[in-house]
């Protein structure tokens, strides 16, 4: 039998994966974090925030698959392997996932929901003013696969939607910004700031006092890519002091949500537990599955990530 291949995850057991590898694969010698076994054997990582150093326990481990589409959860592990090449899922289906909870938390933001939420419980008929679709300008952080999807979308419901990347790109329909020099102007020009950046040297903290202040004030903020690019003192003064309307936030600095962060109960706050994008094992697998073949078979390997960039 080839190699082992070891699920490294503690949020699920991995029986979904066993399967859908097993059905493109053929049988597999399949580890799991409570049952690793010989560690000379594997082959193959399939991790989501691996612990530090596990990796590098395994002698002879010729590729390591990221279970999410960004990779800083293996990148902040300083015992990694180099040399090893990194993949990542690369996966429709989560795409969509993330489109949609960009779009349902701004069309419920752009609607004023909230708003007539709190008028139907005090049985009051108040029609709230309204910005037109074409006025409310949408701002996509991060132009890799799910922004592209999102910003596409906003765009094709008929936003003034724009993108802003690290380097810079051009979109149809799209106005794209880049690089430290365009920042200040897309933040200027953007009402809903929808943040899909992976996380990395550059963009770890890159939302901070200076970037929410440089929105328009009112603006909206949706966080659906790591929470460590926000200075979370930054968003809750600038949601204090109404710089910043409203947050629906699904990632942060610490998770799962440490209890007693005010961001449980703060009134323009809609927390979420990191389920914006779910990798579902059988839309991801076909992609781990070529790249597990490639690799057996010495060819060049798909949705590569580039440590020194961190995507
Ligand atoms: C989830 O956060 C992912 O990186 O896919």
């Amino acid at each position: 039998m080839a190699g082992a291949i070891a699920y490294i995850s503690r949020d699920t057991d991995g029986v979904h994966w066993k399967k859908v590898l097993e059905a493109g694969l053929g049988p597999v010698d399949f580890r799991t974090l409570d049952n690793l076994g010989d560690k000379e054997r594997i082959e193959v990582v399939l991790a989501w925030k691996p612990p530090a150093g596990l990796i590098a326990s395994f002698p002879n481990v010729k590729l390591i698959v990221s279970l999410g589409m960004g990779v800083d959860h293996l990148l902040a592990d300083d015992r990694l392997p180099t040399g090893v090449p990194i993949v990542r899922i690369m996966d429709d289906g989560l795409v969509g996932q993330m489109s949609e909870y960009a779009i349902y938390w701004a069309l419920r933001h752009h609607r004023e929901i909230d708003k007539y939420a709190a008028s139907q419980r005090a049985r009051q008929w108040k029609p709230e003013d309204f910005v037109d679709t074409i006025h409310r300008r949408i701002g996509v952080m991060g132009l890799g696969s799910i922004g592209q999807d999102t910003a596409g979308k906003f765009a094709a419901l008929g936003f003034p939607t724009a993108g802003w990347s690290r380097t810079a790109k051009s979109l149809p329909g799209i106005e794209t910004f880049h690089g430290t020099d365009g920042l200040a102007r897309f933040l200027a020009r953007t009402d809903i700031l929808i943040d899909v950046l992976p996380l990395t040297r550059d963009t770890r903290g890159l939302l901070d006092a200076k970037a929410f202040a440089a929105l328009p004030k009112g603006a909206y903020f949706i966080n659906m890519a790591r929470g460590g690019h926000v200075v979370d003192e930054a968003l809750l003064a600038a949601l204090d002091s109404g710089q910043i309307s409203g947050a629906a936030l699904d990632v942060f600095n610490v998770e799962p949500l440490p209890q007693d962060h005010p961001y449980w109960t703060h009134p323009k706050v809609q927390v979420t537990p990191h389920i914006a994008g779910a990798t579902n094992p059988r839309t991801a697998s076909p992609g781990v599955i070529e790249n597990i073949k490639r690799m057996r078979a010495g060819q060049p390997l798909l949705h590569t990530v580039d440590p020194k960039t961190g995507y």
